[in-house]
């Protein structure tokens, strides 16, 4: 992925001596650097310990490492996506997660917004996830799909799945012009 860097700002409420108060801060979202390593490696862990994500080690991580993008608040790694191409025209988001305290905020779009920039970059038209966040992906222009428009997913990442023959994600899909 090329270098990708931009920023922009979250506002959340949070409780301040017994008066809510606004909290803004600084998201700056990145391409992925060796450092980033160990808190991806974490992150997807722990959404992969409960079946929302495939696990990906250290090894894996490290020489994948270009395919991903970061989210990152004072200096912590708060969110993360990959893109996979699938075919000459088809690329996948793959171990796009949220932090726990950061989820709602607006991130885990942004991390889209930058996923799908760099499929146009590289002039792939259609760009797709498997997910159990549907609504999430409709609010960012996705639409639901049949899985079976897909069948070099079946060959690439699938095969490493528990769920392989009864897989219950769903298929979302959006074309870019
Ligand atoms: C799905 C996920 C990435 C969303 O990230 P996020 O930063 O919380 O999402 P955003 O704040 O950008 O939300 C954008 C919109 O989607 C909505 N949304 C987010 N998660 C949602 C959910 N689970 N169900 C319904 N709507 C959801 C938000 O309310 C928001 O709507 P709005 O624009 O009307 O306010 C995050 O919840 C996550 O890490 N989930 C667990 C891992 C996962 O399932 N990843 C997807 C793998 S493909």
């Amino acid at each position: 992925m090329r270098d990708v860097v931009y920023l922009f700002i979250i506002c959340g409420k949070r409780q301040e001596e017994s008066k809510m108060a606004s909290v803004c801060k600084d998201v700056l979202c990145r391409s992925a650097v060796p450092e980033d390593v160990e808190p991806l490696y974490q992150m997807i862990s722990g959404y992969a310990e409960r079946g929302i994500m495939l696990p990906r080690s250290r090894e894996v991580l490290t020489r994948q490492l270009e395919l991903f993008i970061v989210a990152e608040v004072d200096g912590e790694v708060v969110g993360c996506g990959s893109l996979c191409k699938l075919g000459a025209d088809l690329v996948e988001i793959r171990s796009l997660g949220i932090s726990e305290g950061h989820k709602g905020m607006g991130i885990g779009s942004k991390l889209v917004e930058g996923l799908i920039i760099e499929a146009r970059r590289q002039r792939i038209p259609k760009i797709m996830a498997l997910t159990y966040e549907v609504s999430f992906f409709i609010k960012n222009g996705f639409d639901v799909v049949s899985k079976e428009i897909f069948p070099e997913k079946v060959w690439t990442d699938c095969i490493h799945c528990s769920k392989q023959n009864n897989c219950d994600e769903i298929a979302v899909l959006k074309v870019l012009n």
